[in-house]
């Protein structure tokens, strides 16, 4: 697709998002977060929904998730400038509490509208949640994070061929040092696979 067009239709989907009120989340937030990063990019990540950082500042994954997030980017050596991040639910659960379910399914059109525009050939979800969706998207089982986890799933989402990888979530990881390591796996494997896809 033509970047001017990706961009126009991006833009015009961060103003609906952004006067949204499809579920209750919309009174407790300060700020919507749509997502942010190269609408050019091979590769998305989906977390799950922003935290208290995050509705303050209208950018996904800006809190202590984030900046373990950022170093294990560094070490796989992916900018953030690289990457399209994202999450599955756009505001804030009040206290961060898990998404209920009938907030996933009215907040996850703008994802699916999202990876309609990026047509990103890589996918890599952090946490159950985006997990799960992404999985039953895509026609794949979902047991648990930690069997998904750390492996590359070959899927079809809108006609195009996509790899799919799952990952432990950060915030996870700042309560379970070993999840740190087993994230850097998975991101590591999507670094590796996004220089194949990108050498055709
Ligand atoms: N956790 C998430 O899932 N997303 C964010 O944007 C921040 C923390
Ligand atoms: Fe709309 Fe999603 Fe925010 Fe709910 S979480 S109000 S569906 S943008």
């Amino acid at each position: 697709m033509d970047p001017h067009l990706k961009n126009e239709l991006m833009q015009q989907l961060i103003a609906e998002i952004s006067i949204c009120k499809k579920c209750g989340l919309w009174k407790n937030r300060k700020n919507p977060v749509p997502g942010e990063g190269d609408l050019n990019a091979p590769i998305v990540f989906i977390g799950e929904a922003p935290g208290r950082w995050e509705d303050m500042e209208s950018k996904p994954f800006v809190g202590s998730a984030g900046e373990l997030l950022n170093r294990i980017l560094r070490k796989a050596g992916l900018s953030r400038g690289s990457i399209y991040i994202t999450n599955l639910v756009k505001c804030r659960p009040p206290g961060n509490r898990d998404p209920h379910i009938s907030e996933i399914e009215s907040c996850s059109p703008y994802l699916d509208q999202q990876l309609d525009i990026i047509k990103p050939k890589i996918i890599l979800t952090l946490g159950r949640h985006s997990t799960s969706y992404m999985f039953s998207k895509v026609g794949l089982t979902f047991r648990s994070i930690s069997e998904a986890q750390g492996k590359i799933y070959e899927a079809k989402l809108g006609g195009s061929k996509i790899y799919l990888i799952a990952s432990y979530h950060p915030a996870a990881a700042l309560y379970n040092m070993q999840l740190e390591g087993e994230i850097e796996k998975s991101i590591k494997l999507a670094k590796d696979l996004m220089n194949k896809v990108e050498e055709r």
